[in-house]
Parts: C-alpha cells; structure tokens; sequence
C-alpha cells in the first residue's frame, strides 16, 4: 500500500512539475472568431508579423488546406512572441519543431500562445493534425532573426 501510495504522488508531481517548469498547459484563453469571413477580417484577412503600440510581437497565422499563412514567419529573437492561431476550414495543427510550442488551429476559434526563441535560426512549422490529402506536406518556416529589432 505504501508503494501504490508513493507511486500516486510521483504521478501527481510529475505533472505539477511539467506543468510548472516546462509550460505544458491546457489552454486558457477562449477566443472565436467567424471562420466563413476571415478573408475580410482585420488582423488574419492578410496575416502578418507585427508590433503592437506598447511593443510586444504579435504573429497571426491562418492554416488552411495546405499551407499557413504567412510563410516564412519572421520574428526577432529572445523577445516573447505571441502567436494567435486560427483555421479557415478544418482543424490543424501547429507545432514549431524542436520547441514546445504546439496548439490546435481550430476553425471559430483563435489559440494563442507565448514564448521567446532564444536560439536564432530556422524552424519548421508542422501540421500535425491529419487534415487532408496534403496533411503531410502542409509545412511552413519559421524564420528567428538574431539582431534585436
Ligand atoms: Cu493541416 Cu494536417
């Protein structure tokens, strides 16, 4: 009985623990969004990379049959960057290999996230939701430039 106990609370910490140091989160922010006129919608009608008035990076992207909008990202490196993710037709996914970031691209919804690079280079970007005919070719870049802007 006391194994079985002590086993319990290192399942409980472990993920206490990954939750805390390691950011792996359920997500927490519920945003929707009418998927049927995002070609007209300000912010993912032309997704682009921008900076906000009070400075933060801010990356809107659109994943769509087969590809995601832009392509490459380009983002400046070790600054927090905010990526708000949304689909125009079914659900994708989208990872940043070799990093923890990875988040659902769901049609009606945004997911949003934040984390700073702090290793300039280049970074694929994967679909890794089974989307389509192409859902293993829907691959984009993620461009992180060394200079600071
Ligand atoms: Cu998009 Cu798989």
């Amino acid at each position: 009985m006391w194994g079985a106990g002590g086993l319990i609370v290192m399942f409980v910490a472990a993920i206490g623990i990954s939750a805390v140091m390691q950011a792996v989160q359920p997500p927490s922010h519920i945003e929707t969004i009418d998927p049927a006129t995002l070609a007209d919608h300000p912010e993912f009608g032309d997704p682009q990379a921008h900076t906000t008035a009070d400075g933060k990076v801010v990356v809107p992207v659109v994943a769509e049959l087969f590809q995601f909008r832009p392509d490459p990202i380009e983002v400046p490196v070790n600054m927090p960057i905010t990526f708000r993710i949304t689909s125009g037709d079914v659900i994708h996914g989208f990872e940043i290999v070799g990093t923890n970031a990875n988040a659902m691209a769901i049609p009606g919804y945004v997911s949003q996230f934040t984390l700073s690079f702090s290793r300039a280079g280049e970074y694929d970007i994967v679909c890794n939701e089974y989307c389509g005919l192409l859902h293993h070719g829907m691959v984009g870049k993620l461009i992180v430039r060394g200079e600071q802007p």
